[in-house]
């Protein structure tokens, strides 16, 4: 069994930082991408480039192909019932942009509630309040508890049957805690509400089938699953995705045009306006290919064991507070953390003169930053690729941090 995949991803093979081997554990924000994806894009601009469902000619009919033949992949990924419920978009942001505007726009009447926890990413939230606002519906909150879990008592008490639509992460980009998603699907269902899931930090970790898991819609972005940036998915059931308008209006997603009047064309492609990316559909479906060539079960007990290592590592330091769940049980390798006495951005600065990229801030995520009682944080993502060797630089490094502030040792 291989133990070490980081030869897989040319740029972790040949860089360095501030003269310093990488090492990269900024997994949440944007993967490395594996040669073989590199590749696979690199291969369909020599072969296959052209401007799909335009052409008559081979060359686009090929692009047509590869573009469609990525979104059976994704639909096969995730368990869809069909390809015709997955839309390509930009990333997570633009699938929750496009079901708060095509879907909660239509469906949200004055009174209505829209259920967020407040551990949602900015772009699992702005959204929501723009459509609460336009339609007079309320924006609820479920919130976490000291571990950064959310109770069964508080999904319970907030969803109601004025609620319309709950809108959760799989996983908190802050805190990598998994969110008990099956019990928030049925006491939703059970009120008439649908399920908007945000996968962006669950699907790189974790197998997703949409139809096991009974949710309405789900995002994730390509970049966070080692694909490139700039394509996206947006899952949703056929019956909501017929019902929908177009959001994005333009060329692609029409039958007929006349001076005055438009019908659209149904399926995936009515949202799907402009020249689409097929290099990123193409480059997802490469992606999709490797993550499975290695399996879940093995990217789980890999990541796993790292995060408890690192856990394990963080917390013998003194001066470290670990924010969310200490454990390496129902989490992900996302931990933020913070020194006493420096501010993440100096820590991350430190950090990085050792090679370590960190990410520090609000993590897109101010309403759980204040729930925190914190500023800011600095956070640690961890992937597959990584190893133990990464962890002990960055314990190494962190150990320095307050000897550089003179905040005093460790
Ligand atoms: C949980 C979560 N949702 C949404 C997003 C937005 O993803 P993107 O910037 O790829 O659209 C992120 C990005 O970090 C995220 O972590």
């Amino acid at each position: 069994m291989r133990t070490n995949y980081a030869d897989d991803f040319p740029l972790l093979k040949n860089s360095s930082e501030n003269g310093k081997r990488l090492v990269y554990l900024d997994n949440a924000a944007t993967t490395q991408k594996p040669a073989q994806v590199i590749e696979a894009v690199r291969n369909y601009y020599g072969q296959y480039n052209a401007n799909p469902h335009r052409g008559a000619y081979p060359l686009s009919e090929k692009a047509t192909k590869v573009y469609e033949t990525a979104r059976e992949r994704v639909a096969g990924f995730i368990g869809a019932g069909s390809p015709e419920e997955i839309v390509f978009t930009k990333g997570t942001t633009e699938s929750l942009n496009l079901t708060a505007g095509a879907y909660g726009m239509d469906i949200l009447q004055e009174g209505d509630e829209i259920l967020i926890s407040i551990a949602e990413h900015h772009s699992n939230l702005i959204p929501w309040q723009a459509v609460a606002k336009a339609k007079g519906a309320k924006l609820q909150y479920l919130y976490t508890d000291t571990n950064g879990k959310l109770t069964r008592e508080e999904i319970a008490a907030k969803i109601n049957a004025r609620t319309r639509i709950v809108a959760v992460s799989q996983v908190s980009n802050v805190l990598g805690i998994v969110n008990p998603i099956g019990e928030i699907v049925k006491k939703a269902h059970e009120a008439g509400a649908v399920v908007v899931l945000d996968a962006a930090q669950g699907i790189p970790h974790m197998p997703v089938d949409v139809q096991a898991l009974d949710v309405d819609f789900l995002a994730f972005s390509g970049h966070k699953l080692y694909a490139p940036m700039g394509i996206g998915v947006l899952y949703a059931k056929k019956e909501h995705l017929s019902n929908m308008r177009p959001w994005l209006l333009g060329g692609g997603m029409v039958d007929d045009v006349s001076e005055q009047t438009t019908t659209y064309t149904d399926g995936p492609a009515k949202f799907e306006g402009g020249t689409q990316n097929v290099e990123g559909a193409v480059g997802l479906h490469s992606a999709i290919d490797y993550l499975e060539d290695i399996g879940y079960e093995q990217i789980g007990r890999f990541e796993h064991e790292l995060t408890g290592y690192a856990l394990l590592r963080l917390q013998s330091i003194p001066h470290v507070t670990i924010y969310g769940q200490e454990s390496g049980h129902e989490r992900t390798g996302v931990i933020s953390f913070n020194i006493d006495g420096a501010h993440p951005h100096d820590v991350s600065t430190i950090l990085s003169s050792d090679g370590v990229a960190i990410r520090s801030g609000h993590h897109c995520a101010h309403p759980l930053m204040r729930h925190l009682g914190v500023n800011a944080t600095c956070r640690v993502s961890l992937c597959f690729y990584n190893t133990k060797d990464d962890i002990d630089v960055l314990i190494e490094s962190i150990c320095k941090v307050r000897e550089v502030l003179k905040l005093g040792a460790k």
